[in-house]
Formats: C-alpha cells, structure tokens, sequence
C-alpha cells in the first residue's frame, strides 16, 4: 500500500473505513474485517462476495449518473475498495437541524437517485440516512452497496423503500412524513406515478405482514 497519513473514519459491523491519501488523492479503504464467529471459510466467501457485489454495484450505478464515490481499485484477495473521498456529511448527522425547505428539497434528491436505481434494476440495500453524504453545495451521494442486488422485482423495490421509511421514522422521527412525501415526489419523477404507487402500496403491504400476529399468539 502506497499511501501516506491513514486514519479510520469509521468502524461497522463488517468493515473499517480508512481515509487516506493515495498517490495524491484523498480515498477512502473500505476493508471487510473477518468475523470470528462465522466459520472462516465461509466468513472468506461472504466477504469476498460482498466487495465484489458492492465494486459492481458502485460501478453500475455511477454508469446511470447516480452520484456514487468513483472505485479507483479493488482488492478481492484483501476484500478491500478503494474508493474516492466524498467530502461532506452524513445525511444522518445534518437532516435533523436543516431548515424545513432544505429538507423537502434533500428528499426530492434522494428520491430522483433511489429512483433512477430502481427504474434500471438497482436495489441499494441498506437505504439509510447513515448510507447517504451530503457535499457542502448540496449534492448528494450514495455510498454502501454491499447487501444491494440486480433486480427489478416489485418485492425488492418494496423491501428498498420500507427499509427507508423505517430509518426515517426511527432517525427523523419529526420530519419522517415529510421527508417519506418529498422522497416520492423525486421518485414519481423517474419511475413514474403509476410505478410509484404500486411501489408504495407494496411497502404498506410489507408492513401490514410485519405486524401480522398468528391466531395463537394473539392475546
Ligand atoms: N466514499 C466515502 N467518502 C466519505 N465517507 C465515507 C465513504 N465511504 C464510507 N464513508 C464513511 O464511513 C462510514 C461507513 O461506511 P459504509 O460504507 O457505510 O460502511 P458500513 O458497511 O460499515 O456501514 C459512512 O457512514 C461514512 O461516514
Ligand atoms: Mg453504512
């Protein structure tokens, strides 16, 4: 590894985020760490399918013009992404104190880019306001494509968006509504009404089956 000064920037479930400056760039080393639980031969798999789902995905999505970080190399022998820097923050940290306005119009973005993902077959995965970094001029970009998938199923469109509403009423709890409303707006713009709102009756549909309590075990 060519790069000078290393710090990490963060540290998930399965993997440490490094920043680094790489032959002059800023990047980012996303290295899936093993786990010691999962038997190691199929910890070995999982994480080597995971880095190369997510380089694809990453790749395939920035083709669309969705705003991804750029893949500069990957390492499937050290299940590792190297991966440009996005300046800015997590959504997470900077939704809650943005004026009203800002919100609805961050949403709308989120919602064009989700959009444009599933309108070509993308699933993203993990759509969290943990998962999406916000440039100081506003611009938006999705990171972490690892659980993400091909597919244009209506099943996995709706899992996408429940998995959203959920992150938004759990994180944004204030401004959920809001911002679930101004995310389809954005989103109707790409997949269109029709396609919209059978998307949005199916992530009902999934929640209605989540509280769904068997005859036996109803009080
Ligand atoms: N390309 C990137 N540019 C800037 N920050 C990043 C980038 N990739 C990841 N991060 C930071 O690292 C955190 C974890 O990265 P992520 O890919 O979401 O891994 P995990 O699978 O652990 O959630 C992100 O929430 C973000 O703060
Ligand atoms: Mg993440």
């Amino acid at each position: 590894m060519d790069a000078i000064r290393c710090e990490v920037l963060a540290k998930g479930a399965e993997a440490i985020i490094y920043k680094e400056v790489w032959y002059g760039f800023v990047v980012i080393r996303k290295v899936r760490i093993p786990k010691r639980y999962r038997d190691p031969r199929l910890d070995r798999i999982l994480r080597v399918k995971r880095t190369i789902n997510e380089a694809r995905l990453l790749y395939d999505a920035r083709r669309l013009g969705v705003s991804v970080p750029a893949i500069i190399d990957v390492s499937i022998e050290n299940t590792t992404i190297i991966m440009e820097y996005i300046e800015g923050i997590r959504l997470r940290d900077k939704l809650n104190s943005m004026r009203i306005e800002e919100v609805a119009k961050t949403m709308r973005k989120v919602g064009v880019l989700v959009g444009t993902l599933h309108n070509n077959g993308i699933i993203h995965g993990d759509l969290t306001t943990s998962n999406m970094i916000i440039s100081k001029s506003g611009n938006i970009f999705l990171i972490d494509f690892g659980l993400g998938m091909h597919s244009d199923d209506l099943e996995d469109i709706g899992v996408d968006l429940h998995v959203f509403l959920r992150a938004l009423e759990s994180t944004h709890t204030h401004v959920a509504s809001i911002c679930f409303r101004q995310f389809l707006k954005g989103y109707k713009e790409v997949m269109g009404e029709d396609m919209m709102k059978k998307a949005v009756n199916k992530v009902y549909e999934i929640r209605a089956r989540g509280r769904y309590v068997p005859p036996e075990l109803r009080k």
